[in-house]
């Protein structure tokens, strides 16, 4: 068998279907929304890479530190012979973590809705490490996901803190779509953001270089040119506050003056008063009771909690106990 395989999950115009829908709902209600989703064409991709680089970006940095501590850890405790990746985009950092399953590890499954990000991923790792089989998936795994039939014990990773792009109903729906792929013995590595001082978080999201608001109004132009908008960039300033209560940091797009966006391909125009906000990010930042808590609640045991040293960001390593039934 060749050791590169890809599978399509996702219908190539369900992400053009789902996009016409997330716009229509998301500007024709109050507040206006959009799904952080939509900043990922290829510039919103090279813009977030930009972003990893930041100086005031830590999450990237705090959570590679921990893989790179921890990958002999995380190895002898799971015992891998399949490592699944949600979201793995470039899989940059996971090659900590393949190095250190290897040789037990048969498979990587890494899971992706761009499938250039999977076969570019996919050839760098092989020309390494020839040994490792790789079946990408091209799929959306927010709705759950049909995985190969691999060996056990699988590992499943979902890093970088994207749960935290997720508002609290949809992790908990996550979250039971990640148990019902488990079975008893497999396990979930999760990296979550931490709660910090507001400092940190804000500046973490509105950079000095300015490369997150190039990323936020990416969107906008993502929206331009998939449904034919006319959206100015430069009519829009880049927010990112802290909601203390949610705990949470949210990045908006203000509108600097009234205006109107014609959106052809929806025949519809969304008008703007001065100063409305449009909320393109909800990133939630987690608490280790909190994240026992969520994971419980999905039926998964937070077995692991491991933190860089200055205790930015979490890795946590969930198990489905030996004997478990399935949640339902
Ligand atoms: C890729 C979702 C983890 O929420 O920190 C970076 C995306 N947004 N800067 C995050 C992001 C603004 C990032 N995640």
């Amino acid at each position: 068998m060749s050791p590169f395989q890809l599978t399509r999950t996702l219908a190539e115009d369900a992400m053009d279907a789902e996009l016409r829908s997330d716009v229509l709902h998301g500007l024709t209600r109050t507040p206006k929304e959009l799904p952080p989703k939509w900043f990922y064409d290829a510039r919103g991709s090279d813009l977030f890479e930009e972003i990893t680089r930041l100086p005031e970006y830590y999450p990237t940095r705090a959570e590679r530190e921990i893989l790179i501590a921890r990958a002999e850890e995380i190895a002898a405790a799971t015992g891998a012979r399949t490592l699944v990746e949600l979201g793995s985009g470039s899989s940059e950092k996971t090659r900590h973590l393949l190095d250190a399953l290897l040789p037990g590890l048969e498979v990587y499954v890494p899971v992706d809705v761009s499938e250039s990000a999977l076969k570019s991923a996919g050839d760098a790792l092989l020309a390494e490490r020839p040994s490792l089989r790789v079946h990408a998936l091209v799929a959306d795994f927010t709705r759950g996901l049909e995985l190969p039939p691999t060996a056990g014990p699988r590992l499943v990773a979902f890093l970088g803190g994207t749960i935290g792009n997720l508002l609290p109903d949809e992790r908990r729906e996550f979250l039971r779509a990640v148990r019902r792929m488990l079975a008893p013995g497999d396990a979930l590595l999760l990296g979550t953001d931490l709660v910090k001082d507001e400092g940190t978080l804000v500046a973490a999201y509105d950079d000095a270089a300015g490369v997150t608001a190039a990323f936020n109004k990416n969107v906008l132009a993502v929206v331009d040119r998939e449904l034919g908008a006319d959206a100015d960039p430069d009519d829009f300033d880049h927010v990112a506050l802290w909601d203390r209560e949610h705990e949470w940091i949210e990045m908006r797009l203000r509108a600097r003056h009234a205006l109107a966006v014609k959106i052809r391909e929806l025949d519809l125009v969304v008008p703007f008063e001065a100063g409305e906000e449009l909320r393109t990010e909800v990133s939630a930042k987690f608490r280790r009771e909190g994240v026992r808590t969520e994971l419980a609640k999905a039926g998964l045991t937070l077995s692991r909690w491991w933190t860089d040293e200055a205790g930015r960001f979490a890795l946590s390593l969930a198990t489905v106990e030996r004997g478990a039934g399935g949640v339902g």
